[in-house]
């Protein structure tokens, strides 16, 4: 099955065209490296919105999906809530470790909400905002990531 990835920026003043989107810029090209990056938007920081792109996204069959943005603890950071109404199976594991690996770094890495799950043989991942951050959690993740998209596709014979 063919490895394709989308990248989904929630933020406000990216959706209002004020902010550049660096963290999404550098998620696509950090994954154009080993997945064919067919979708990319920029949404306001709503559940509905971002519910909407996801739904969208998971129905055309694209693979990967990773959103930077609306993780954190502010009023309007709601992307763990949009991405918990599309999931079937969290994976708690993915969040924890980028959590974990991170926070001797940056101490506000408890404060992110991310969030990790499977939907079909789609794979969700929701990282905190800023590029810094979505480098740090991304790198974490990013060597499982094709065992991970192997299992959810029903390849589950392990090699010797
Ligand atoms: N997590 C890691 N690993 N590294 C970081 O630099 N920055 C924190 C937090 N989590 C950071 C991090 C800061 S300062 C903020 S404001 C939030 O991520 C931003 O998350 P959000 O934009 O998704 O709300």
């Amino acid at each position: 099955m063919e490895r394709t990835a989308g990248v989904l920026t929630a933020s406000d003043a990216g959706a209002r065209g004020e902010r550049a989107d660096t963290s999404g810029d550098w998620l696509a090209q950090r994954l154009a490296t080993a997945y064919t990056v067919v979708a990319r938007a920029v949404v306001p920081d709503a559940v509905d919105a971002i519910e909407a792109v996801l739904r969208e996204w998971v129905d055309r069959g694209i693979r990967l999906i990773v959103i930077t943005g609306g993780t954190g603890l502010g009023p309007r950071d709601v992307t763990p809530e949009a991405v918990r109404r599309v999931i079937t199976r969290e994976v708690p594991g993915l969040a924890e470790a980028m959590r974990a690996k991170t926070w001797d770094r940056t101490p506000q890495a408890m404060l992110s909400r991310q969030v990790a799950g499977a939907v079909g043989a789609t794979l969700i991942l929701a990282l905190p905002g800023s590029p810094r951050a979505v480098q740090e959690c991304l790198e974490v993740v990013w060597p499982v990531l094709p065992h991970a998209l192997d299992l959810l596709a029903g390849h589950t014979r392990h090699g010797p």
